[in-house]
C-alpha cells in the first residue's frame, strides 16, 4: 500500500456517491436487550456485565447475511461497533482480554464481517468507542490518572491493531471521546488524537474519519435522529439514526415504535438534498440474527432505491428545493422532484425554475407529465395520476435546458 494520503476531494467521492450506509450495533448488551447504554444506565459493576461474555456464542451469526442484507437496502457501506463503550471487542485484541475471541464464542466477528462486507462489494467502516466504561480513571480522572492513562493506551493499541489486522478499511467510525469534567477543545489532547489520526492515515491513506475523535477530520457525523444538517458543498456529512426509539441502538427487546418505510424514506431523501448521507441502524438480536421488523424495512427501501435510486446516488443540491411539496436533488441538468405530500388534483406546480423543463418523468412508472408554463414563472406538470404512483415517495425526473437556475420569486411578476 502506498503510504501516500490522497487529497480530500479524491478520498471523499465514493462517499459522496454512496448516500446511504447502514451501521450495526451489536455486542454483549444484545443479549439483555435493554438497548447498548444497559452497563451504565442501570450501573451494572464491570465484573458483573463481563459474565455476559460466558453466553455471549451467537451460533446464527452470519456476516454475509447482514452484508447481503445491507446491499439489499441499497446501501454501498457499512459500519460495525468492534468495541463499543463497554469495552467487550468483537475482535482479536492482544491488549485486552475482554474479547469474543478469548470468551465463550471464540470468533473473530469483525474478521467475519470485514470479509463479508467487501465480497457484497460495499465500504467498509469500522465503528470504535474511545471511551471504556471498565476504567475508574474516565469517570474520575483526577484521583485516578493513571487508570485514565491505560484507557489512552489501550485505545491507541486497540486502533493500531483494527488498522493492521483485516486488510483495506475505508471508513473509521469514532465515538465516545468524551470524558467528564473536560471540556470539549481538552478531549483531543486528552486521547492524543492527532498522533493516533495521523497513524491511522499512515496505516490507511485512503481511509474517512469522522469527527467524534475530538478532531474535525473528513465527515461530520450527527446522531440527533432529526437534524439534518447542511453543510457547505463538497464536505461530507452524515445523518445516523437507529430505525426503533432514539434510546436504543444496540437490541431493544420491545421496540414498538419503529420508524415506517416512509419516514425512513423521507430522511435519506432529505440527507440527499443536503449532500448528506443517512447511516442507519440495525441492532441485531443476541444470537445474530436482525429481526423481522427490521430485514423488512431495509428491504422496503432497497425496493424503493432500485427505482428511484438514480435520484439519490451521487445527488448534488438542487436550487429548487423547499419549495414545494417534499424535497429536490440535481444532477447536471437533471431535477428530481420527491414529492412527499403528493397533490389530489394530480397537477403539481414548481415556482421559479427560470430554465425551459423540456421533459417531466415519473421515474418508477415511466410516466410523462404534460407541462406548461404560465404567469409568474410557473412551471405546471398534468395529466399526472391523482394517486401518488410511489406510496412512499414519488420521484419525477425533469430534464432541463441547463443547469438549474432559481429565480423570479413572487410576487415579482415579469
Ligand atoms: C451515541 C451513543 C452511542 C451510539 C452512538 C451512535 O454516541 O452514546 O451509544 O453508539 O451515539 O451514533
Amino acid at each position: 500500500m502506498s503510504s501516500e494520503i490522497p487529497p480530500y476531494e479524491e478520498r471523499i467521492k465514493w462517499f459522496h456517491q454512496a448516500r446511504f450506509g447502514i451501521i450495526v450495533h451489536w455486542g454483549l448488551y444484545s443479549i439483555p436487550g435493554r438497548g447498548e447504554w444497559v452497563m451504565k444506565n442501570e450501573r451494572i459493576p464491570a465484573d458483573e456485565y463481563a459474565q455476559l461474555a460466558k453466553k455471549f456464542n451467537p451460533k446464527k451469526f452470519d456476516a454475509d447475511e447482514w452484508a447481503e442484507l445491507a446491499k439489499e437496502a441499497g446501501a454501498k457501506y457499512m459500519v460495525f461497533t468492534t468495541r463499543h463503550h463497554d469495552g467487550f471487542c468483537l475482535y482479536d485484541s492482544k491488549v485486552s482480554d475482554f474479547t469474543s475471541v478469548k470468551t465463550a464464542a471464540k470468533r473473530d466477528f469483525v474478521a467475519e464481517y470485514v470479509k463479508a462486507v467487501r465480497k457484497a462489494g460495499l465500504k467498509v467502516g469500522l465503528y470504535y468507542s474511545l471511551l471504556d466504561w471498565r476504567f475508574p480513571g474516565f469517570f474520575d480522572l483526577k484521583s485516578k490518572p493513571d487508570s485514565a492513562k491505560a484507557m489512552v493506551a489501550q485505545a491507541q493499541a486497540q486502533i493500531e491493531e483494527l488498522m493492521t489486522h483485516y486488510g483495506k478499511i475505508d471508513y473509521f467510525w469514532y465515538d465516545g471521546s468524551w470524558i467528564p469534567g473536560l471540556q470539549k477543545d481538552e478531549i483531543a489532547e486528552f486521547w492524543e488524537t492527532k498522533g493516533i489520526n495521523a497513524m491511522v492515515r499512515k496505516l490507511q491513506p485512503h481511509i474517512l474519519i469522522n469527527n467524534r475523535s475530538g478532531s474535525p477530520e473528513d465527515i461530520d457525523s450527527y446522531t440527533p435522529a432529526s437534524k439534518i444538517n447542511e453543510k457547505e458543498p463538497g464536505r461530507g456529512w452524515e445523518t445516523s439514526m437507529p430505525i426503533g426509539d432514539r434510546g436504543g441502538w444496540g437490541y431493544l427487546h420491545n421496540n414498538p415504535n419503529m420508524k415506517s418505510v416512509t419516514q425512513l424514506i423521507q430522511h435519506l431523501v432529505e440527507a440527499a438534498a443536503g449532500e448528506g448521507n443517512c447511516l442507519l441502524n440495525i441492532g441485531p438480536k443476541p444470537d445474530g440474527t436482525v429481526r423481522k421488523e427490521e430485514v423488512d424495512r431495509l428491504r422496503a427501501i432497497g425496493k424503493w432505491l432500485s427505482a428511484n435510486g438514480e435520484s439519490i446516488y451521487g445527488s448534488e443540491r438542487s436550487p429548487f428545493d423547499r419549495k414545494m411539496l417534499g424535497r429536490t436533488t440535481a444532477k447536471g441538468n437533471i431535477v428530481y422532484a420527491h414529492v412527499f405530500h403528493w397533490p389530489k388534483q394530480g397537477e403539481i406546480t414548481f415556482p421559479s425554475i427560470m430554465n425551459k423543463v423540456k421533459s417531466a418523468t415519473v421515474l418508477s412508472t415511466g410516466q410523462q407529465a404534460r407541462i406548461e408554463t404560465g404567469s409568474s414563472c410557473r412551471t405546471f406538470l398534468k395529466d399526472l395520476p391523482k394517486i401518488p404512483p410511489d406510496p412512499h415517495v414519488t420521484v419525477i425526473k425533469m430534464v432541463l435546458d441547463g443547469k438549474p437556475e432559481a429565480g423570479c420569486w413572487w410576487p415579482s411578476t415579469p
